[in-house]
């Protein structure tokens, strides 16, 4: 299975970036193919100028915007699942994920993805309804995909074996074709 992740944090050697490293290890070794992509570098947020839904134009499915979406919207449209990691921000998503998110929208509906995953990281319990919320509506219902699991991690457990453990055999799951068990429910 093709899958994609899109790491929303901009520390490299943060909290999301190791629970994405154990899933990526998991899923990798049981043969998937997994592309990690972060995304806070250079992606602009939409100008919601509809360049990309001009019917007949020649550029639908294209952003005008030329960043790094760009590397990103071909990933897109091959991937069968992908997982969105991210800190939370002030109760959501972090603003360069976003973006990239918002950005989806050049798209509408990537071609291939059945399935997807959350990954969050935060310093506090409790403060994941948000990001869930939009991972539930835009991508669950929006896009009709299958949830494979939430995993969250905050306070001591970022970084620790358990959780890392915990990432890891998600990703090995999913070669078993046993959907994970939501692991949070709110
Ligand atoms: C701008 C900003 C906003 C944050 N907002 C929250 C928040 O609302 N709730 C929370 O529990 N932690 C919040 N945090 C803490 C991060 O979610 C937490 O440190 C996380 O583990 C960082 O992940 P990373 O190492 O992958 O970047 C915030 C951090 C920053 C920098």
């Amino acid at each position: 299975m093709q899958i994609l992740v899109l790491n929303g944090s901009p520390r490299p050697h943060g909290n999301t970036a190791a629970m994405v490293e154990a899933f990526r290890r998991g899923a990798a070794e049981n043969g998937h193919t997994v592309a990690v992509v972060n995304v806070c570098k250079k992606i602009a947020g939409c100008l919601a100028c509809e360049y990309c839904h001009q019917k007949g134009s020649g550029h639908e499915r294209q952003c005008v915007q030329k960043d790094d979406m760009q590397e990103i919207y071909p990933l897109l449209d091959e991937a069968e699942m992908i997982v969105l990691a991210s800190p939370v921000y002030y109760h959501g998503f972090s603003g360069q994920l976003q973006c990239a998110i918002n950005r989806i929208y050049a798209l509408d509906k990537p071609q291939k993805l059945k399935k997807a995953a959350l990954i969050l990281s935060s310093g506090s319990d409790h403060v994941y309804s948000g990001a869930i919320y939009e991972y539930q509506n835009s991508f669950l219902n929006y896009l009709r995909l299958e949830d494979m699991g939430i995993f969250t991690a905050y306070d001591k457990q970022n970084k620790s074996p358990e959780k890392l453990e915990e990432l890891y055999q998600f990703g090995k799951s999913l070669a078993l074709g046993v959907p994970a068990k939501v692991v949070r429910t709110l």
